[in-house]
């Protein structure tokens, strides 16, 4: 996106200075004429302006954010249309943010960090409450001013759907170091997803590092989904589990609400434990409408947060195939538009699916790694707990290695269900006999995409029990 000259005029705001840039545009210091007060004016890229559904999103998601009146909100003053550019304006908070104090700073100390993440926790109880999923909470979208912290950015980012997260000039919008594990399945958000990231948040301000620094998109995205995250063994006890729980792939295993963690953080930081008293205003407003546990009365005014689906299947499958297919880095480098992944093909049908998870296990009975290796896609992973091999010529060398150190005399799967789509998925329970050996057994699971028109396997992962 070009920048706007200094000076220029827009939204009733004189431009000053550029004070960072984002997945969706560029932030401006600005004076707001009217009042002669600074304020910052956030210019959306125009290729997002020119979708229609983008606009509507975009004025739906300003008017609702504009409506929470929290502290720790980013106070937003208006947002619209202008020249054909969608802009939204918003407190200057004249100060840092989360994103650059740990790049400063690296870590921080316990209470400090606690006390930043208690902050953004409000607000996102107080956005939850008013129906709002935040989807993109991460350290840059934290504003200071001094060690008050302002969380910015409600639903903005991932307005775009994920199927839009390459800019045109090739810049992948973001990170995926703060999504929750649901983010990259077509599966409902609330605020949870937001406890999730807000634990991520909390793991970078106390280690220094997201929970999952990965090389590539699809490697954090695949450890969002299936890796432990690694233990902080500098840390308390109480802090570690803290970040245990808010950390939970499963939804139902996190705090139910964001104002439970930062309580709990703020507690662990500070040597004590929660009270009970703070833990039931914890399951007010913001918590979730669906719990494993019934949940204690809450105000019974309070409005149900809105669940959102991804914006259709498409963009939930187009992150899971490049998960899938383990595409190489796309992170953070400018990648020129030719050089975008390609859109997965068709979806496979489950029978499709179902078909290559018995020809894998019979061609692995048969210890036939050529007809193996024609089940795989040219860039498919093989992943277990211990190992992965990326690219069909390793992943057959690995089989291959297999098949000369045992004599397998039966491969069998169990329980075999398939699921079809653009990333079709098929997960079993196979048991492995070798010659001379007791037999292994395991949990496999197989994702298939179409590839080049024929259904292949993009990914193998092997749990053994
Ligand atoms: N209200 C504000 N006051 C002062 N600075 C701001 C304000 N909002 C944003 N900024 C600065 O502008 C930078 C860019 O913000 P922007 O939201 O565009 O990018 P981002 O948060 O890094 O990415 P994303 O587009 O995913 O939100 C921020 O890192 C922040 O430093
Ligand atoms: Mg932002």
């Amino acid at each position: 996106m070009t920048d706007v000259l200094e000076g220029a005029h827009i939204a009733g705001c004189r431009i000053e200075s550029v004070a960072g840039r984002g997945g969706m545009g560029i932030v401006y210091r600005a004076t707001q004429l009217s009042l002669a007060r600074p304020v910052a004016l956030k210019l959306i890229a125009p290729e997002h302006a020119a979708d229609a559904g983008f606009r509507e999103r975009f004025e739906r998601e300003s008017r609702m954010a504009a409506a929470i009146d929290h502290p720790n909100v980013i106070p937003v003053y208006g947002a619209g249309e202008e020249d054909g550019r969608l802009y939204l304006v918003m407190r200057w908070v004249a100060g840092t943010d989360l994103h650059r104090l740990l790049r400063d700073e690296v870590r921080l100390e316990p209470v400090r960090a606690a006390r930043i993440v208690d902050q953004v926790a409000g607000a996102l109880d107080a956005a939850h409450a008013a129906g709002l999923v935040h989807r993109d909470v991460k350290p840059a979208n934290v504003l200071l001013s001094g060690e008050h912290a302002y969380l910015a950015d409600f639903g903005l980012t991932r307005l775009a759907g994920a199927e839009d997260t390459m800019t045109t000039d090739g810049h992948f919008f973001g990170t995926v170091d703060y999504m929750a594990p649901e983010q990259f399945r077509s599966e409902p958000l609330d605020a949870r997803t937001d406890v999730y990231a807000l634990g991520c948040v909390l793991y970078a301000a106390l280690t220094g590092a997201p929970p999952f620094p990965r090389e590539t998109v699809p490697q954090t995205m695949l450890a969002h989904l299936h890796d432990e995250p690694p233990r902080a063994t500098t840390l308390s006890t109480d802090l570690q589990r803290v970040l245990y729980r808010a950390l939970a792939k499963s939804p139902d295993d996190r705090y139910p609400s964001a104002g439970d963690l930062g309580r709990a953080v703020l507690a662990a930081a500070e040597g004590r434990s929660v009270t009970e008293a703070e833990r039931s205003v914890a399951r007010g407003a913001a918590a979730p409408r669906t719990r494993r546990r019934p949940a204690p009365p809450g105000p019974p005014d309070a409005p149900p947060v809105k669940r959102y689906r991804a914006r259709g299947r498409r963009s939930a499958a187009w992150i899971a195939a490049l998960v899938a297919a383990g595409a190489a880095a796309i992170a953070f480098v400018a990648l020129s538009p030719r050089d975008s992944p390609p859109l997965p093909g068709e979806p496979v049908s489950s029978a499709d699916v179902k078909r290559l998870a018995n020809a894998f296990a019979a061609s692995y009975a048969d210890e036939d790694q050529s007809r193996l290796s024609r089940l795989l896609t040219s860039d498919a992973q093989r992943v277990t707990p211990q190992d992965r091999q990326r690219g069909r010529t390793k992943v057959v060398a690995e089989y291959k290695r297999q098949f000369d150190g045992n004599r397998t005399t039966d491969f069998k799967l169990d329980g075999l269900e398939a699921h079809g789509g653009r990333t079709g998925r098929a997960t079993a329970h196979y048991t492995a006999t070798y010659a001379g050996a007791s037999p292994s057994t395991g949990t496999m699971t197989w994702i298939v995409v179409s590839d080049r028109g024929r259904p292949r396997i993009a990914l193998i992962k092997t749990q053994p029990s």
